[in-house]
């Protein structure tokens, strides 16, 4: 009971910061409660089925992030950001190309230039998971894009 009670003081507390707490105690005493209660669970849950392209980010992990960073950041000069990046959330049959054949020469990331070379992943990836890798990519950090198919890599020069 003691803890229980502290949290509601605690929380009393901080919203005399923000609202009067007065008469409000016992609705605040339930938001915490719920809010504590589902917040495991429910990030649980959205994590797994937000990860459900499956081993996009295990594909990721293993062959694209040394060079593109581990949220995608890139490296400035030298590894173009794939994150925020338009051409990774454009047209999918483009960015399966990249990735299948590789890509070579100067490009420009949001400004910013790039000449380097990156390896064609079609002779050492399947296509399945070229998939995972392209969907992963065009879905994470903050990226918002479809998802592409084996077929659609399977058709892709
Ligand atoms: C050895 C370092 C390296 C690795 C590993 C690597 N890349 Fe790249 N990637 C590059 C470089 C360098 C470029 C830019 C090439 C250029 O400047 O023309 C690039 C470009 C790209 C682009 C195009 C970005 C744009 O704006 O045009 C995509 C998409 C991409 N990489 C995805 C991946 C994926 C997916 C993987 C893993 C399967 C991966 N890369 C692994 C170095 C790498």
């Amino acid at each position: 009971m003691k803890p229980v009670f502290s949290v509601v003081l605690a929380g009393c507390a901080l919203g005399l910061l923000v609202t009067a707490c007065g008469g409000g105690s016992s609705s605040s005493t339930t938001t915490t409660t719920t809010t504590t209660a589902s917040a495991a669970p429910a990030a649980t849950a959205g994590g797994m089925s937000a990860a459900a392209p499956g081993d996009g980010a295990k594909v990721y992990d293993t062959n694209c992030s040394s060079c593109h960073g581990a949220t995608g950041q890139g490296q400035p000069g030298a590894f173009p950001p794939l994150a925020g990046n338009p051409v990774v959330t454009g047209d999918a049959g483009k960015v399966i190309h990249i990735v299948k054949a590789g890509l070579t020469g100067s490009i420009s990331v949001n400004g910013h230039a790039y000449n380097g070379t990156m390896p064609a992943w079609g002779t050492s990836l399947s296509n399945g998971d070229i998939a995972a890798a392209v969907t992963f990519i065009r879905s994470s950090w903050g990226n918002k894009a479809s998802a592409v198919t084996e077929a659609q890599v399977a058709a892709a020069k």
